[in-house]
């Protein structure tokens, strides 16, 4: 069998063909595509509006910077999440609060978050950083409750969750950075990711006021509206107001983001066949000690089984040319965060999940034949 990786994206003619139209068009950067991109991208979000940037993590530290984090400021994110969730925080000042996640979902434990909050007085801490992991929606309309009582902003990372949804209590389904709940989102276009634009990233929300100032952060802090210069030197004048960055991204990777948009639901629909499959054969085997399961709106970036012996199991896969992964190995648990005093035994859900997680081939092409080898691989190791 050719070699499996646990996620590759998709790319068409109909990519290709866009890619080298816009090559043609005069317009790499800063052109009408990056818009048409935030605008087809918010549609599908259900969010008033996009911001694209180069990629993820320039998404999270424009958020952390636009609801200006400050040296000191403690903020609340999940230790099973890329480091990126985290570092955000860091790169504005602030202190990262892990919190401990649920070992049914493994999304960040809502109640423990409730614990950490009522521990301190309000304020101590400043915003919550959610992550809807491995495609799975966080129960945003009751973390937003929560936060609002403790008064913290919220910043979605929904990297893994496009299309992805939780039904609020009124029985309405909430797409995963529709703006509804937290004051910012962000997602990825990473490759592995559901969308693959080379990279880049996005910023959804409803809030207006965050949306412009955060367009102006991702061009160095030039003012975007003309009105709102200062001074006006004449046609050729712009007007840098606050220190920004260069985080912008390109009309080529805009337009490969809106092409494989249009194909997001089918994506999508691929990923729940290939999930539905993995629990079937799955469900009820002794070696498997918790899996992602079938969940109404999981967007499925990954599928997720918890094995004893997974590292043995991880190298046994990679002799059969299966390349699983493990997501995430605890941000805690990283050197650099070590240096702040976490360390093993700190957050015990997120440890004992890592020590058994494999994340499982997972991608749209994933013929039924891989898969069919990928669960036979398994069920033989144990049986
Ligand atoms: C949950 C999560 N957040 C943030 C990021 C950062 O995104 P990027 O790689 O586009 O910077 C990733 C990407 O791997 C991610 O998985």
């Amino acid at each position: 069998m050719e070699k499996i990786p646990y996620g590759r994206h998709n790319i068409t003619q109909e990519d290709i063909d866009a890619v080298v139209n816009v090559l043609k068009s005069g317009s790499l950067t800063q052109g009408p595509k990056i818009k048409d991109f935030e605008d087809a991208f918010a549609e599908y979000i259900g969010s008033k509006f996009a911001i694209a940037v180069s990629n993820g993590t320039a998404a999270l530290h424009l958020c952390t910077l636009a609801l200006g984090v400050q040296p000191g400021d403690k903020v609340i994110t999940t230790p099973i999440t890329f480091a990126a969730s985290a570092n955000c925080v860091r790169y504005a000042g602030g202190d990262v609060a892990f919190c401990d996640i649920d070992p049914e979902t493994y999304l960040i434990d809502i109640l423990k978050i409730e614990k950490l909050l009522k521990s301190s007085p309000k304020g101590a801490y400043k915003g919550i950083i959610p992550v809807d992991f491995a495609g799975r929606a966080v129960d945003m309309e009751k973390l937003r409750k929560l936060a609002d009582e403790h008064e913290c902003w919220i910043i979605e990372d929904a990297c893994h969750a496009p299309g992805g949804y939780f039904i609020d209590s009124k029985g309405k389904k909430q797409l995963c950075g529709n703006g509804n709940f937290a004051d910012l989102a962000i997602f990825s276009f990473h490759p592995v990711k559901h969308i693959a634009a080379g990279e880049g990233g996005m910023i959804t929300t409803n809030n207006e006021e965050l949306y412009h100032k955060i367009r102006n952060l991702r061009t160095h802090g030039i003012q975007q509206i003309p009105e709102k210069r200062e001074y006006n030197h004449g046609i050729w004048y712009y007007e840098m107001q606050e220190l920004g960055f260069n985080y912008r991204i390109t009309d080529i990777q805009s337009t490969l983001g809106i092409s494989q948009l249009k194909r997001a639901d089918d994506g999508l629909a691929k990923r729940k066949q290939i999930a539905q499959r993995y629990f079937d054969a799955f469900s009820g085997k002794p070696f498997i000690k918790g899996h992602s399961g079938v969940v109404d709106g999981h967007a499925y970036h990954l599928y997720i089984a918890e094995f004893d012996n997974r590292n043995e199991l991880i190298m046994h896969l990679r002799d059969k040319n299966i390349f699983a992964q493990v997501h995430y190995i605890p941000a805690h648990l990283m050197p650099y965060y070590r240096q702040f005093g976490w360390k093993e035994g700190d957050l015990p859900m997120a440890e004992k999940y890592y020590s058994r997680c494999l994340s499982l081939p997972m991608f749209p092409t994933l013929t039924e034949e891989q898969q069919e080898y990928v669960i036979d691989t398994i069920c033989t190791f144990y049986e």
